[in-house]
């Protein structure tokens, strides 16, 4: 996720953009650009770095310009590097684009501008961009029909604000990432959320997947990708500027929570075909795995119940699997030539996760790091990376990153097991694929229908906390009790539903909530332990996509929508989010920032 944000008619167009981009650090901050036309041609400062290093002498020498676009980077293709900077131009640099999202047809895009002598200078999938742009204009169409030809070729997600030198006009359009349109009395501003420009104004337009934008200081125009207008409200924004960057939110984990479709559909862009049906991992094309025989996993926290989750998969595909917590690896690996250890991790940074890794590669074994942050050391050390798309998470508890590094799991044990000996394919694939495409929707419903906080009030000062679930509900049963109490302090914990008996049991007293998973096809194991505890005092709280099926064992009920039952784990593990974060919020505890924790734990 990065942050765009375009200015016309601003007083001050270099001083307005990085007040933009610094409202807009939170969506992604490993580099960051402004470009600013003045007339006498596209003036651009762009570099790897936080954007406070767009300063001082290194805008200083930028003209005074009353027009101009800046870009915030969360990098997803090529690291953060100052080519790969944002905003991308054409040769002639005539042509200025900064973008949010990720152009999934980047690669014949550029192969075939490749072909017509066009040179790139960076890794990014954006710079097909402006050179199509630039293509078009030398082709003799004009300003907006280049940028709308242009568009048309684009395929994933995008939003884009474009300046072409010589004009005082910003093109722009959206398809999949988020673009807003701020009006003031004589000026116009465009970003990706409202927080870049709400201390100049809080009348905003909302655009659509499929608006093309057209603005210059004196007029707003908006149409489809065909010219047709297209008529858009114009809202006033009720949150101050005070609250920027949580976009009205009062937490960023609440705002993470429920940015997981937006992230979902990022990690699964261009990844997936339910009619084929197919996967396609752009880094593992098939056969990159051919030869492997074990998978390792290495992790920490949130990141190994993830690990754990594509474990499973990878089991009952019958490949030997190990998953390993990092700071207790052993770094033995019988068979290293047939070995690929993954090291999971949302930062890349986690020095046991680092530490795990490299005892891996000193046994020559294949290395792999499943990550959110391109350039980052995991990604750096490891032989390849597998990112997962889901933009930087700010709160220190791990959300919509467990649900994209879940997912991308789930697709890199597809690819794995087509490609080992004996090879298979589940025969579900294309179910699989299509329950895939619609969960970023499920999991809308399930945020927007959830009872968790209702729930919350109703068991707040409990004495613990139990998560329950089997199979791939169990790592979701984990992670659901280290939310629990890493953010409200209460003791909580997950266990395997058939654990209960074996003791975890004694613990249960009369009100003691135990909330348990049922994915609709593997439920006896939790149906007959939540019975058994319910028995003791237990208050069940079942999460089902079926109220029938778990009336005879369930207190209470969280309704999930009906989906894949490997993808189940997803929508109840929305659920326990919720209710993690409300009880907190009861508790009033500091949700973004809990005591004692970091977002990144770069020591051992
Ligand atoms: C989870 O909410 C915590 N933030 C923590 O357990 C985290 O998952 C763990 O420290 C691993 O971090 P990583 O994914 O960046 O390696």
């Amino acid at each position: 996720m990065c942050g765009i944000i375009a200015c016309v008619g601003a007083d001050d167009a270099v001083d307005t953009v990085l007040t933009g981009l610094n409202n807009l650090e939170y969506r992604g901050y490993d580099s960051a650009g402004i470009a600013v036309q003045n007339g006498r041609g596209l003036a651009i400062r762009k570099r790897a770095g936080e954007i406070s290093d767009l300063s001082g002498s290194f805008v200083e020498s930028l003209p005074q310009a009353t027009v101009g676009i800046g870009h915030t980077r969360w990098s997803t293709h090529g690291p953060p590097t100052d080519d790969n900077a944002h905003p991308h131009t054409s040769r002639s640099g005539d042509v200025a684009v900064v973008h949010n999202g990720v152009i999934a047809n980047y690669a014949a895009l550029r192969e075939e501008l490749e072909g017509l002598g066009y040179e790139f200078t960076s890794e990014t999938d954006t710079e097909v961009i402006p050179h199509l742009v630039d293509r078009y204009l030398e082709d003799g169409l004009d300003g907006d029909a280049a940028f709308r030809r242009t568009v048309e070729r684009l395929e994933g997600s995008y939003a884009i604000a474009m300046l072409i030198e010589g004009e005082n006009t910003i093109r722009a359009a959206r398809q999949g990432s988020p673009l807003v349109v701020g009006l003031h009395d004589d000026a116009y501003y465009l970003a990706s959320d409202v927080p870049a420009f709400l201390e100049f104004t809080d009348r905003v337009i909302y655009l659509e997947d499929g608006d093309v934008v057209a603005v210059d200081p004196t007029s707003l125009s908006i149409t489809d990708l065909d010219g047709e207008p297209v008529e858009r409200d114009v809202d006033t924004v009720d949150w101050s500027p005070e609250e920027t960057g949580k976009g009205g939110y009062d937490h960023y984990m609440l705002k993470e929570i429920e940015s997981q479709p937006e992230a979902l559909s990022n990690t699964i862009r261009g990844r997936i075909d339910p009619d084929e049906p197919a996967i396609t991992l752009e880094e593992f094309p098939p056969g990159s795995f051919e030869g492997i025989t074990d998978v390792h996993f290495v992790a920490c926290g949130t990141s190994y119940h993830a690990a754990l989750y594509g474990a499973r998969l990878l089991d009952e595909a019958g490949l030997r699997v190990r998953t390993s917590r990092a700071s207790e690896y052993t770094g033995s690996v019988p068979d290293p030539e047939h070995t690929l250890v993954v090291a999971v991790t949302q930062s890349g940074e986690t020095a046991d996760t680092l530490g795990a890794l490299r005892a891996a590669k000193a046994t020559d074994a294949r290395t792999l790091a499943l990550t959110n942050v391109v350039g980052s050391t995991a990604a750096r050390e490891a032989d390849d990376a597998l990112y997962i798309r889901a933009g930087p998470e700010i709160g220190v508890a791990a959300t919509k990153t467990f649900s994209s590094q879940v997912v991308t799991l789930v697709l890199l044990a597809e690819r794995v097991r087509q490609d080992v000996e004996p090879a298979t394919e589940r025969d579900d694939l294309g179910a699989l694929l299509r329950a895939l495409s619609q969960l970023p929707d499920q999991l809308e419903e399930v945020i927007r229908t959830s009872r968790a906080e209702a729930l919350s009030r109703a068991y707040e000062g409990r004495e613990s906390y139990f998560f329950i679930g089997h199979r791939l509900l169990h790592p979701v049963a984990l992670e659901g009790a280290l939310k629990f109490k890493e953010i409200t302090y209460e003791h909580a914990e997950g266990f395997a539903s058939g654990e209960l008996k074996h003791g975890p049991l004694a613990l249960v007293t009369p009100g003691t909530p135990v909330f348990a998973m049922f994915d609709g096809v593997h439920d006896e194991k939790t149906r007959t332990n939540a019975t058994e505890a319910r028995a003791r005092g237990a208050e069940i709280v079942a999460i089902t996509a079926s109220e029938q099926r778990v009336e005879e064992c369930a207190d209470e009920v969280l309704v999930i929508p009906d989906t894949h039952p490997d993808l189940s784990g997803l929508l109840s593990n929305a659920q326990l989010q919720l209710v993690s974060y409300y009880t907190a919020r009861l508790l009033d505890r500091p949700i973004d920032k809990p005591r004692n924790l970091a977002k990144s734990v770069t020591v051992e």
